[in-house]
């Protein structure tokens, strides 16, 4: 749509939760809109219902934007469009339509002022009012950010118009705004990501860092409440003071490489099959840094492990690690549950968080709760500068290396061995910990064969068209069933669950009749025997199973079989899962990589 397009009817406006990317470009190349679109296809995992660009082309306002994916957008469109600075986004939206007219970037009534928005204005409403709803088009709330932005400018210059803006502006939000006829960009957070990169002559405004990887490993972190204003050079500025910030410029040791699919048709088979370094690139940490993390924890009273999703289902495989290993019982609870466990804490509490992306609100919520009763905040992450890392005490990297598909693999598994690696410190055991994931990893490489691979795409073959999955597993594998249900739900839409192996008999075994797939994790473990009787219990009731063991079992109808890797088994077992899931995925026509509704990270609660 142009913005000279004719209005879409106006409907009533509704709270727009966005997740989505944002990504601006100033700079001496003349095809803005190209790069910046290129750019937004690397940050598609996080929004891909609509797309947008806006810049400045004959001394006009020219936006662009469409329902749809940006990995569909037609570059050969804008090859003739020429401009030097250049704003997109992709939108994730739970709340307010996808239409062409709620994508972004929204612009103000008189065209001369576009605005991309990721995060959630909560006082739009109030603005609107004072502004005039007639002459909002779109159902969103940000479209008041650039009307407002238009209405101070009439009394001030552009600089200090945004500035005013926001400081009107309620709830969370990182934005890229720019303007006709001063053609820089002015970009401020709250509450959502956003980097600056920082190349020779030429910036970049984006919700992470894999959309100008290609142009730079240069980064200033842009705090909550910072904003920065791009033309020649950058400059910072505190929003509720206006004064000058110096910034640390940040070199990032990431490969464009590394953000590329490569060979490989999905994201996600890429991602599991580098569990093969990524494990041990998450235990190469220094010695005394561990050290002092177990310390923390032997001296905690009160110890918490939360995350979300995935990440929440490795906190649960932390809490098992931590008392098997270390014989310390850790507290887990999901961060969007854990505000609710405020009374138990104090100031001697720690609150361990672990999030690939370092950027999701629930977890934020969850260490703000934690700080609010004095607790230390350790978090455990892959991405080095983000909020979730800044905002704690004392964080781990994880990394694992930029993970794009929006089911999580590689990050979990280097998330469990980075926890491994802590229990096994706190009682004096890291080089030995050390060593046993060292072997996992070189197991994992052997195990990620072709062979293997097409094993367990027989198996998915098998399975497929089944509605309802069933996975069980006890001990340090009850969490990895319930994760390796997520990866099947997300990606395939199959109805998978996982259930505590015991906790069969107890109501789950209703479910399952004649030919049901029900997958059973098994470690050599002093709970195996369990678990296979567990497993006898669903074959006679009619269930396929999916035996993932180091040994074979006459119950298992397909056997998986995975190295023998003792305490260390849900690295190994969750992997066949991972497999699974994509294949069940691909074989079903699914895209892997983008799930329905789901988005990679989640920045609003
Ligand atoms: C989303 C993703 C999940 C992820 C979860 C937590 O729901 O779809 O794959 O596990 O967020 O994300 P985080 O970045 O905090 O690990």
């Amino acid at each position: 749509m142009r913005a000279t397009a004719k209005h879409e009817p106006q409907c009533e406006p509704q709270l727009e939760i966005i997740m989505c990317g944002i990504f601006g470009y100033i700079g001496p190349k003349e095809n803005s809109l190209e790069l910046v679109i290129k750019g937004l296809q690397k940050l598609e995992y996080r929004g891909y219902d609509s797309w947008g660009v806006a810049t400045e082309l004959d001394g006009e306002l020219f936006v662009d934007k469409k329902i749809g994916k940006i990995s569909e957008a037609n570059l050969d469109d804008f090859k003739d469009k020429k401009c030097n600075f250049a704003i997109g986004h992709t939108r994730w939206a739970t709340h307010g339509g996808v239409t062409d007219t709620n994508a972004h970037p929204h612009f103000s009534s008189d065209k001369t002022i576009a605005v991309v928005h990721n995060g959630i204005i909560e006082n739009y409403e109030e603005i609107r009012e004072m502004i005039g709803k007639e002459n909002f088009v779109s159902d969103t709330d940000t479209e008041v950010i650039p009307q407002l932005i238009a209405k101070y400018r009439k009394e001030m210059g552009f600089k200090e118009a945004v500035l005013e803006t926001i400081k009107k502006l309620k709830g969370r939000y990182a934005i890229v705004v720019t303007n006709v006829g001063e053609n820089y960009l002015i970009a401020a957070r709250r509450g959502s990501p956003l980097i600056v990169g920082v190349g020779e002559n030429e910036y970049f405004l984006a919700s992470d860092i894999p959309a100008f990887l290609e142009y730079t490993q240069n980064v200033n972190y842009l705090d909550d409440d910072e904003m920065v204003i791009v033309d020649g050079g950058v400059e910072f500025m505190n929003i509720t003071t206006g004064e000058p910030i110096k910034k640390r410029l940040v070199n990032i040791d990431l490969k464009a490489e590394s953000a590329e699919k490569g060979d490989y048709d999905h994201f996600m088979l890429k991602e599991i099959m580098e569990q093969k370094e990524s494990i041990l690139r998450a235990i190469n940490q220094d010695t005394d840094e561990i050290m002092h993390i177990a310390q923390m924890i032997k001296n905690s009273r009160g110890c918490f492990l939360s995350g979300c999703g995935t990440a929440g289902k490795v906190c649960m495989a932390g809490e098992y690690f931590f008392s098997l290993i270390a014989n310390r019982h850790v507290n887990f609870a999901p961060s969007s549950e854990f505000p609710v466990y405020h009374h138990f804490l104090r100031p001697e509490s720690l609150l361990i968080v672990v999030s690939q992306s370092g950027e999701t609100a629930d977890v934020l919520e969850a260490m703000e709760a934690a700080k609010k009763k004095g607790c230390k905040v350790l978090s455990i992450v892959n991405s080095e500068g983000s909020t979730i890392a800044r905002q704690s005490d004392f964080s781990l990297h994880i990394k694992a290396g930029v993970e794009k598909a929006v089911a999580s693999t590689k990050a979990a598994t280097s998330q469990m061995a980075l926890l491994m690696l802590i229990a096994t410190a706190m009682v004096g055991e890291l080089q030995e910990g050390r060593r046993l994931l060292a072997e996992v990893a070189s197991q994992i490489n052997d195990m990620l064969n072709p062979r293997f691979l097409t094993y367990i795409k027989d198996v998915a073959e098998r399975i497929k068209d089944h509605e309802n999955c069933y996975i069980i597993g006890k001990a340090e594998n009850y969490p990895m069933a319930l994760e390796a249900a997520i990866k099947i739900q997300e990606v395939s839409y199959v109805h998978a669950e996982g259930f505590a192996a015991g906790e069969l008999k107890h109501g789950p075994i209703a479910l399952v009749t004649e030919g049901t797939p029900c997958i059973s994790l098994i470690a050599n473990d002093e709970v195996k025997s369990d678990t296979i009787n567990n497993t006898i219990e669903l074959k006679a009731r009619g269930a396929h199973i999916i035996g993932i063991s180091p040994e074979k079992h006459e119950v298992f109808d397909d056997w998986i079989k995975v190295p023998d890797v003792g305490i260390a088994s849900p690295l190994v077992n969750i992997i066949p899962t991972q497999l699974l899931a994509y294949y069940i995925s691909v074989l079903r026509g699914l895209d892997p990589d983008m799930p329905r509704n789901l988005a990679k990270s989640v920045t609003v609660k």
